[in-house]
C-alpha cells in the first residue's frame, strides 16, 4: 500500500533524483568549474557512495511513500560501474512508473544498448553547443561535441527516448541557440533551454549572464512559430511548445525568471546518501547513516516522511542577488541537478 506524504506547502513527494556518482568527465563552467574541481579535488570514496543495495532499498521506501519517477544523475552517472543492473532493479519496484537518466552522453555510445535492455526508456543529454570551441568552453574539457552527438545517436538507435538540455550563458553560448534548435528539430529531438542558475557556490553566477525564457522563446520563434503543449503531469519543470506544422517539441526550463517551486515534488539523494529537499539546500539529511545503523524499512519510511512533512523550500521564488552569493548552497555535481 502506498501512503502519500505532503510537505508544508501541500506538495506531494513524487520524484526522486538519485546521484550515483559525484565525479564527471566534464568540467562545465556552470557546474564543476575546472579551477575549483582541479586535479587535487577530493571526490567520494567507494565506501562513502551508497551501494546499489542501499540505493534500491531506499528507492523502495520512497516508492511506498508515493514516488513514481526516479532519475539517475551525477556528476556523470555512467562513470559508475554496472548502471544497467541498477536500472533493472529499480524498474521492478512497485509503483515506479518511470526510470530515467541524465547524462553528458559521452559514455552512451558504449552503454546505450545495455541500458535499454535493462529497461531504461529515456535519457536527458546535456549539450550546450555544436561549435567545437564554444562546446569546449562550456564543458571545460577537450572532448569534441561529436562524442556527445554519437552518444545521442547510439541512444536513439538503441530505442531510448532522448531529450537534450542546453544551459544558456549570455555571451558564451547564446550564439548556439539557433544552430542547436535547428539541429534538434531536424533530428526530431526535444531540446530544452535552461536558464543558467546560481547552484552551488563556485559557478560565479550573475543575473546578467542569464538568458531569459522570453529571450530564448523569441530567438527560437525565428525558426518556426511555436504553439504551447499541454503539461504532461503535475510538477513538470519544462514549459513545452511544438513547432507549428511538425510534431517536434521544444521546452524552456525557466527556474530564474518563471519559477516553479509551487509544484516541486522532487526529493534528491546525493551519491553519499544525503537527502535534500531542494536543489539549493544548504545541508541534507543523512539517510546513509540510518541505513547503516540497521534500522527497519518502516523506520526508514517514518524518517523520510518526517523530513518531507517539514519541507517548506521554495528557493527560486525567494532568490535575490544576495542569496545567490551568500548562501552556503550544496554543489550541483554533489546533489545531481
Ligand atoms: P524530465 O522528466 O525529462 O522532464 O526531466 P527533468 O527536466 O526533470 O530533469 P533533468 O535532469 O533533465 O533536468 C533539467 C534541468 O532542470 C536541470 O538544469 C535541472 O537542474 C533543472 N531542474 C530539475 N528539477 C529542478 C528543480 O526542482 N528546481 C530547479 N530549480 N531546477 C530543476
Ligand atoms: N544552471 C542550470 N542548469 C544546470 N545544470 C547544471 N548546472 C546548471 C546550472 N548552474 C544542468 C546540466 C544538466 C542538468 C542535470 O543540470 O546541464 O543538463
Ligand atoms: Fe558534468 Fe553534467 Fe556537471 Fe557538466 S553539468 S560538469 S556534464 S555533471
Ligand atoms: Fe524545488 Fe527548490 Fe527547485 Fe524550487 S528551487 S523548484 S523548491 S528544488
Amino acid at each position: 500500500i502506498r501512503q502519500e506524504v505532503n510537505d508544508q506547502l501541500s506538495r506531494p513527494l513524487q520524484d526522486l533524483r538519485i546521484s550515483i556518482m559525484d565525479r564527471c568527465n566534464f568540467r562545465c563552467s556552470y557546474c564543476m568549474p575546472a579551477e575549483i574541481f582541479g586535479p587535487d579535488h577530493v571526490f567520494m570514496s567507494e565506501e562513502e557512495l551508497l551501494s546499489f543495495d542501499e540505493i534500491i532499498r531506499s528507492a523502495e521506501q520512497f516508492a511506498a511513500l508515493g514516488v513514481k519517477k526516479i532519475r539517475l544523475t551525477g556528476g556523470e552517472p555512467l562513470l559508475r560501474k554496472d548502471v544497467p543492473e541498477l536500472v533493472a532493479s529499480l524498474r521492478t519496484i512497485e509503483g515506479i512508473e518511470d526510470v530515467a537518466l541524465t547524462t553528458n552522453a559521452v559514455l552512451l555510445t558504449k552503454q546505450a544498448k545495455s541500458l535499454y535492455d535493462a529497461g531504461l526508456e529515456r535519457v536527458n543529454v546535456s549539450l550546450d553547443a555544436l561549435d567545437p570551441e564554444v562546446f569546449q568552453t562550456m564543458s571545460g574539457r577537450k572532448t569534441k561535441p561529436d562524442a556527445v552527438l554519437h552518444g545521442i545517436d547510439a541512444a536513439t538507435d538503441a530505442g531510448l527516448g532522448v531529450k537534450v538540455n542546453m544551459v544558456v550563458k549570455k555571451g558564451v553560448n547564446d550564439g548556439e541557440v539557433i544552430p542547436m534548435a535547428r539541429y534538434c528539430k531536424q533530428k526530431g529531438i526535444t531540446l530544452r533551454f535552461i536558464e543558467f542558475m546560481d547552484v552551488g557556490q563556485t559557478n560565479g553566477w550573475e543575473f546578467s549572464q542569464v538568458v531569459s525564457k522570453k529571450e530564448l522563446y523569441e530567438q527560437v520563434s525565428q525558426i518556426a512559430l511555436l504553439e504551447p503543449v499541454e503539461r504532461d503531469y503535475f510538477g513538470e519543470v519544462a514549459s513545452r511548445y511544438r513547432y507549428v506544422g511538425s510534431d517536434v517539441e521544444v521546452g524552456f526550463i525557466s527556474s530564474v525568471t518563471e519559477t516553479f517551486c509551487g509544484s516541486c515534488t522532487r526529493a534528491r539523494l546525493s551519491a553519499d546518501g544525503k537527502l535534500f529537499t531542494c536543489l539549493f539546500s544548504e545541508s541534507g539529511f543523512d539517510l546513509r547513516a540510518l541505513l547503516r545503523e540497521g534500522v527497519t524499512d518502516s523506520q526508514i519510511r517514518d524518517w523520510i516522511r518526517a523530513v518531507w512533512e517539514k519541507r517548506e523550500d521554495r528557493y527560486s521564488e525567494l532568490r535575490t542577488e544576495e542569496t545567490a552569493k551568500n548562501r552556503n548552497k550544496i554543489e550541483m555535481s554533489y546533489i545531481g541537478g
